[in-house]
């Protein structure tokens, strides 16, 4: 019982073995894009060391965040408009189901994150085994709204699925993203069909983004408290 209990990672721990575990798949010369949060963190922290060690890559940032911790690690950075597309892109996520749709956008970065994934051949996820859902929605669903008139949006949203969109904040004041906008944290509770909500809630005008990732990870790798670390390929 002694053993077994310190045997168990706490969630931390997950995120840093997550993290150096992702880092095996950015190999010398890739063009990749680098998600943001704090699994991420842990992946970001690992490539500074790689890069010292001689390990050439460049990257696209998916917030403002990222490039803050990578102008610090030293790594080499390029804007989304300078490339056609990324080899690949690792990036956490707040819920992922078993179809490989994801909830992002706890951190606030949904619009570059998703715009990054879009542009990359492969989006490998890494989330810790709680994040690891067979229905989406007990997390808060961020949708990232233009700040005119996101009452309308909220209203609307409230009254077409009977739920709270919540206006995110952070201490005490608006919470706004990296390219001004607001975020309304929805409490579905459970999505029956992420597909579906995502394209009704991209036809409320002031609607920038949704944190529904649909059908574009190809690989979820989920790190557990026993130290297992296991791979889910997905076709998009
Ligand atoms: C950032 O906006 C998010 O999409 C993150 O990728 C997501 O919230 C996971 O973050 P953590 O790794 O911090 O839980």
């Amino acid at each position: 019982m002694q053993l077994l209990f310190l045997l168990m990672l706490n969630q931390n721990d997950i995120k840093q073995k997550l993290g150096i575990y992702a880092a095996d798949f950015i190999k010398q010369d890739m063009l990749v894009g680098l998600g943001t949060g704090t699994t991420v963190y842990f992946l970001l922290k690992e490539l500074g060391k790689r890069k010292h060690q001689g390990l050439n890559f460049t990257a696209v940032c998916t917030s403002s965040q990222t490039q803050n911790i990578l102008v610090e690690k030293g790594i080499n950075y390029v804007s989304i408009n300078e490339v056609s597309s990324l080899q690949l892109t690792i990036d956490g996520a707040d819920e992922a189901d078993v179809n490989g749709n994801l909830i992002k956008g706890g951190g606030g970065a949904l619009l570059q994150e998703k715009i990054v994934a879009a542009a990359s051949k492969q989006l490998i996820i890494i989330v810790d085994e709680k994040k690891d859902v067979q229905t989406l929605g007990a997390f808060p669903l961020p949708v990232e709204v233009v700040t005119f008139g996101w009452k309308q949006v909220q209203q609307k949203i409230e009254s077409n699925y009977n739920i709270k969109a919540l206006l995110r904040k952070k201490d005490d004041s608006v919470f706004i993203t990296d390219h001004k906008h607001y975020i309304l944290d929805c409490l579905f509770n459970s999505i029956e069909n992420p597909s579906q909500l995502n394209n009704e809630l991209h036809l409320i005008p002031g609607v920038v983004e949704t944190g529904l990732f649909i059908n574009m990870a190809t690989t979820i790798i989920i790190g557990f408290s026993n130290g297992d670390i296991k791979e889910r390929k997905l076709t998009r």
